[in-house]
């Protein structure tokens, strides 16, 4: 499958199943999966995200081009990254000053990269994107009065930011494609338009700051 008919979500607490909402919303197919299987996610599925489909962590990137990783950063240590190999990574975490992080995650952010930057050098096969990860899981329910809502999609691959921006764009916000992967470090936590709605404009002035 070449396109957003289907997409993968790594990760099914409140980001996750809130981009699978706003997935199925947009009539994409989601299959979506957590540290359970999928029959003991049948409850939670049906409370939060009943038109995802549950599969096993491992089968994330079964059949899709796209997988978005909502996993706290501080579990990454048990995604292998072996599961979304040669798929496009929409980086959607997030840092957070008190998170206890894995030891290789700590040791690239001390050498100054970007969150996004060691999650790509820790997820080397996968083309990593960073982007829905300053849009909060209730702005992504909410209803589009804010029409010109924009977000933020950060990467060093042309293509891989051209799919995701038309993924952005199916959930219902304005893409603002910056020039790298690094850019991401301007929608974390602690910046101006982290989970604070913004427009194209706010966001590439942001961008340029
Ligand atoms: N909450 C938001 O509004 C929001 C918005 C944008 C971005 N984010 C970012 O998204 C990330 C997740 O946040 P959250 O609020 O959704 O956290 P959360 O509610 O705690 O959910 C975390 C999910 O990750 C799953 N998980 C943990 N380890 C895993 C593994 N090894 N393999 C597969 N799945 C695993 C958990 O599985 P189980 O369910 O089985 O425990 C759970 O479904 C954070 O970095 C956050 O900053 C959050």
């Amino acid at each position: 499958m070449s396109s957003f008919d289907r997409i993968g979500i790594l990760g099914a607490g409140r980001a996750g199943t809130a981009f699978a909402r706003a997935a199925a919303r947009a009539g994409l197919d989601v299959q979506i999966a957590s540290t359970r299987t999928p029959r003991q996610m049948r409850y939670h599925l049906l409370q939060y995200a009943p038109q995802a489909k549950a599969v096993l962590a491992e089968d994330i990137a079964d059949g899709v081009e796209i997988v978005i990783l909502a996993v706290p950063q501080e579990d990454l240590d048990e995604v292998d990254p072996d599961w979304v190999a040669n798929r496009i990574l929409v980086d959607a975490t997030n840092r957070w000053e008190d998170e206890p992080l894995p030891t290789w995650f700590e040791e690239r952010l001390a050498a100054g990269l970007s969150s996004s930057e060691v999650i790509a050098e820790r997820f080397v096969d996968a083309t990593v994107v960073k982007a829905l990860n300053h849009i909060s899981h209730w702005a992504m329910d909410a209803p589009r009065s804010d029409e010109d809502r924009a977000a933020v999609v950060a990467s060093d691959n042309t293509e891989a930011s051209a799919r995701v921006a038309e993924l952005v764009s199916a959930l219902g916000f304005v893409p603002v494609v910056a020039d790298d992967l690094a850019a991401g470090r301007h929608t974390e936590p602690g910046t101006p338009y982290f989970n604070v709605a913004a427009t194209s404009e706010q966001l590439t002035r942001q961008l340029l700051s």
